[in-house]
């Protein structure tokens, strides 16, 4: 097929070129039918480029890294650090030793919790959230307030599930030593205006902390622009591998922060009478780290810069006003979650058809959608829903899934009416 052709057909569909091909997983059918993926915020599917990385480290590289003086482990090493430098530039870190690994957006936040903030908070010390966040934003922060007898505040969201504004700027005066927050909605797919909040927490003193879980796939990311001090992500919901993702961290508070682990690998000298602590990022990489996780994420972050952050956001921003277009034309539907500014999600609710039963019957159709509460219970409670089915687009989607879920949903809909 000449390139012309192929393109004008990528337009037609509505795709980012060709891209969706280099997706094996998205090739096959699912009950009979062609796969429409529309769970990337649970998982995103990985491209060949991800999956060679990890079978050719597998094959060919695997080492213990940092220890042995043999080639294997030389070129293991390597491999992992330069996963690192790639994910460094892709952020925009200010340097290599603030990005350390971790197995995800879970851990890293509750090393900030455990490692950050345990030695800081007194009883009665104040932790902002939203009521947006996800579970992994708010259970580490309760953890942490039984510990310290510190107490969560929680800044409102509206009917649209934007962020109450005026309250947070009563909140952010109110003794908050730190602000955690999410970049986007995984529930409703809000963008929170997080340079905003960051800027507003720094003239208060607050550090802050981003859980761009949802961000960094979506959008480009930049660490320094945003000024917040910590910011965390993982890598399976960017087309890496599970187990592997980031904690960034401003260096200066890395340097003054307690390891999170101890084991293996964080330390340079070991006694019975003290141990002297690893440089960073090692000082928090405790033990044998997720090697293939890493190098996999090097080559998803290698991949989605090759199609360019900004081409990807224009693309899903396009594909997102289609898909809430055309999922409001169907009758009975309620969306959940309107705001101004979103990416990647819509929820709805279809008549009183139970979620899991509406994902049910699609899934019978090829298609797969998320639905439940999403791990953001305190969303549904603001919504007063148990649930909600929850579509979500990544760079690979086009207006053919988009059109094949909404035939879907009205074939749910004639199925439940019997
Ligand atoms: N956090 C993931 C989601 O939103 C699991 O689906």
């Amino acid at each position: 097929m000449s390139k012309s052709l192929r393109q004008a057909r990528s337009e037609a569909r509505g795709d980012i070129g060709a891209c969706r091909d280099d997706f094996p997983a998205l090739a096959q059918k699912i009950n009979g039918a062609p796969l429409v993926y529309l769970d990337s915020a649970a998982s995103a599917q990985q491209p060949v480029a991800v999956i060679d990385a990890v079978a050719e480290y597998h094959r060919h590289i695997h080492a213990n890294v940092h220890r042995g003086v043999h080639t294997l482990s030389h070129r293991a090493t390597e491999a992992y650090e330069s996963a690192r430098d790639e994910i460094a530039g892709f952020i925009n870190a200010g340097n290599r030793r603030e990005v350390v690994f971790t197995s995800g957006t879970t851990e890293s936040i509750n090393l900030v919790a455990q490692s950050f903030c345990r030695p800081r908070l007194r009883a009665g010390d104040r932790i902002l959230l939203s009521q947006l966040e996800h579970h992994s934003n708010i259970v580490p922060w309760q953890l942490l307030c039984d510990q310290t007898g510190a107490e969560l505040l929680v800044v409102p969201i509206d009917e649209r599930g934007e962020l109450d504004l005026a309250t947070f700027e009563r909140q952010i005066e109110s003794g908050v030593k730190i602000l955690a927050i999410a970049h986007v909605s995984n529930a409703l797919g809000t963008v929170l205006p997080v340079a905003d909040l960051v800027r507003r927490a720094k003239q208060q003193g607050v550090p802050v902390l981003v859980d761009g879980a949802q961000a960094v796939p979506h959008m480009p990311v930049d660490v320094q622009s945003l000024d917040c001090d910590f910011y965390a992500f993982s890598g399976h919901k960017m087309c890496g591998p599970t187990g592997i993702g980031i904690l960034y961290a401003k260096e200066a508070l890395l340097e003054r922060m307690p390891p999170y682990q101890g084991g293996g690998d964080m330390i340079l000298e070991v006694r019975f009478e003290g141990t002297k602590y690893n440089d960073l990022p090692y000082k928090f990489e405790a033990g044998t780290p997720n090697i293939s996780g890493a190098i996999g994420l090097g080559a998803a972050v290698r991949y989605l810069s090759g199609i360019g952050m900004e081409r990807i956001a224009e693309h899903e921003s396009k594909l997102l006003q289609y898909l809430t277009e055309q999922v409001s034309r169907v009758p009975g539907i309620r969306l959940i979650g309107t705001a101004r500014h979103k990416a990647s999600v819509q929820s709805f609710l279809l008549d009183d058809i139970h979620p899991h039963d509406l994902g049910t019957i699609l899934d019978h159709q090829g298609v797969a959608i998320r639905t439940g509460h999403h791990c953001a219970m305190p969303v549904m409670d603001f919504f007063r829903v148990p649930g909600t089915a929850r579509a979500s687009l990544a760079l690979y989607n086009n207006r053919v899934d988009v059109d094949r879920l909404v035939e879907s949903l009205a074939q749910a809909k004639e199925i439940f009416s019997q």
